[in-house]
């Protein structure tokens, strides 16, 4: 390499340049609870107040002194990190731990098998794949019991025993048939071709504009944001978005993408043609409350249309709870808040208590396949350092009969009050404050005809979001972000740790935001 190439930026060299031009290049060094900490120009270590915490993966804060004593042991004690394919009776304890939390929350025993992953897109194409296999070995079943119908009718015919419909014949035959034979094979070969058509047809998911559910090559294509979707939109799986308001317009484009294969019976020694139904919507994805879209919580009454319609259909539900869940909403599910009942749940960022990489998917045994043991597997999921640290992350949350929840719910609720106070005392620079426990979402109006001309332009660059973090960043040494699918929000999610005194400082680092906004003179960059 020559000098120029060893200082180039190789590493997303793009978006270094998006940071610094938004003033977000700042670079931590260490980081603490709430805290993550940079270098100020004499080497001075400068205290950054953190409300993006990992994009929600730090419940417990940065480097929690109990955590890492768990993974300092773990190393300590030279556990196994990877011995694949041999028990692991760790992760098994995991498991069962996750069905107590769980069976409690939702009042029922059926078991939950999990499914290991290392990233929360990851578990998202764990539970599409197991829903697919759920799916295809379903189809499968049925296009068996036709084969075996029109083996059974055709001996039926050619024994004289049966004769083909007229409305059979009518629909696929090509004269001139002679013989009952002839018109059998000219309807089968109908029947064939027909169903060799629905067959081929790709699966759908069903899902909420405005959700996410991870950026891989098939979690992409079931998150709303087109911008990340389009590109991709050739390499994988393939979803219909309903308004999140609108949930019930979920069983009309269920209907759409009905699937139906053609069969044969033989009754009172006629064939007839009839139509089976074969599931083509393999699952509905739902966040409990919309992370990466702009914090909206799903309400109960839209909860129980999503359960009903999709009881209706067979449509397995897959809840993410992947940023809302693992108690962050003062519950470990924030589904069960709402009443919402899935049959995959998929966890993963505190899961892995802020130092592990680690995710989950639950599935209910009515809708497990153990075939999918053998066909799907990862290196480095069920690692014997990860799941021991997820599992000391479940007894932390459960410690004290649940002392985590009522913290999440209580920290919450002091944000939200200090939010509220912000909007009410600018209510035309702040739209809406929105979420749940330590889950909270503020969007700023729209600034694009706001009364400063510097504000003005920043806002048609469509980065202003962006740029008021920046400025948190700078001013106030806050640092927050805001949701990217959804520019005008900012999104809260501090740790537990959350103090009254760091509210305090987000109180006065918002309320000068707002004040520049609404300054004619005002300027943010
Ligand atoms: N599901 C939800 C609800 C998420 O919020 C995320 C990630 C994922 C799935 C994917 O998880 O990144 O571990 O693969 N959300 C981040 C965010 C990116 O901006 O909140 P991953």
């Amino acid at each position: 390499m020559n000098s120029e190439s060893v200082q180039a930026e190789l590493a997303e060299p793009y978006l270094a340049g998006v940071l610094s031009s938004a003033g977000l290049d700042a670079e931590y060094v260490r980081a603490e609870g709430n805290t993550l900490y940079r270098r100020g120009p004499d080497e001075q270590e400068i205290p950054v107040i953190d409300f993006a915490g990992g994009y929600g993966s730090l419940l417990f804060g940065h480097n929690n002194p109990e955590i890492v004593d768990c993974a300092r042991r773990l190393l300590d004690d030279r556990v196994p990190v990877h011995a694949q394919f041999s028990l692991h009776s760790g992760a098994n304890e995991l498991a069962r731990s996750l069905n107590r939390i769980v069976h409690r929350e939702l009042g029922t025993t059926e078991p939950y098998f999990a499914i290991f992953a290392n990233s929360g897109a990851e578990a998202v194409e764990a539970a599409m794949k197991c829903a697919e296999l759920d799916r295809v070995l379903k189809v499968k079943a049925v296009a068996d019991e036709i084969a075996a119908n029109i083996e059974h009718a055709r001996s039926a015919v050619h024994d004289g025993l049966a004769e083909v419909a007229d409305d059979a014949w009518a629909r696929f035959g090509h004269a001139p048939a002679n013989t009952q034979d002839d018109r059998f094979d000219a309807v089968t070969h109908g029947i064939a071709a027909h169903n060799a058509g629905q067959l081929a047809r790709p699966p759908v998911f069903l899902a909420l504009e405005g959700g996410f559910h991870g950026k891989l090559v098939g979690s992409v294509q079931l998150s709303h944001n087109e911008d990340y979707r389009s590109p991709f939109a050739a390499l994988a799986a393939s979803a219909r978005f309903v308004p999140r308001d609108r949930p019930e317009m979920l069983k009309q484009t269920a209907d759409q993408e009905r699937g139906v294969l053609l069969d044969v019976v033989v009754h009172g020694g006629v064939v007839r043609v009839v139509e089976r139904e074969i599931p083509m919507v393999c699952a509905m994805l739902v966040e409990p409350i919309q992370g990466e879209g702009g914090i909206h919580e799903l309400s109960r009454a839209d909860a129980e249309v999503i359960q009903q319609v999709c009881a209706a259909i067979d449509c397995p539900i897959v809840v993410d709870e992947i940023q809302a869940g693992l108690g962050r909403t003062g519950a470990f599910l924030a589904s069960s808040q709402i009443g919402l009942r899935g049959d995959y749940y998929v966890f993963a960022k505190s899961l892995g208590g802020g130092i592990a990489k680690t995710a989950a998917m639950l599935v209910r045994e009515g809708r497990y396949r153990r075939e999918f043991e053998m066909l799907h597997s990862s290196t480095f999921a069920k690692d014997g350092f990860s799941t021991p640290i997820a599992l000391k992350v479940l007894a932390m949350l459960e410690a004290e009969e649940g002392k985590a929840y009522r913290l999440a719910e209580e920290r919450g609720a002091a944000l939200r009050r200090a939010l509220d106070a912000i909007q009410a005392d600018f209510p035309d620079v702040v739209k809406d404050v929105r979420g749940r426990g330590l889950m909270l979402g503020l969007e700023f109006r729209d600034q694009s005809a706001a009364a400063s001309p510097a504000v003005r332009e920043v806002a048609a660059t469509g980065f202003l979001g962006y740029v008021l973090c920046g400025y948190l960043l700078r001013r106030h040494d806050i640092r927050t972000f805001p949701t990217a699918s959804a520019v005008h929000t900012l999104r809260f999610e501090p740790s537990l740790l959350l103090t009254d005194g760091e509210i305090h400082r987000l109180d006065t680092a918002l309320r000068d935001v707002c004040g520049v906004l609404a300054d004619p003179a005002g300027t943010v960059a």
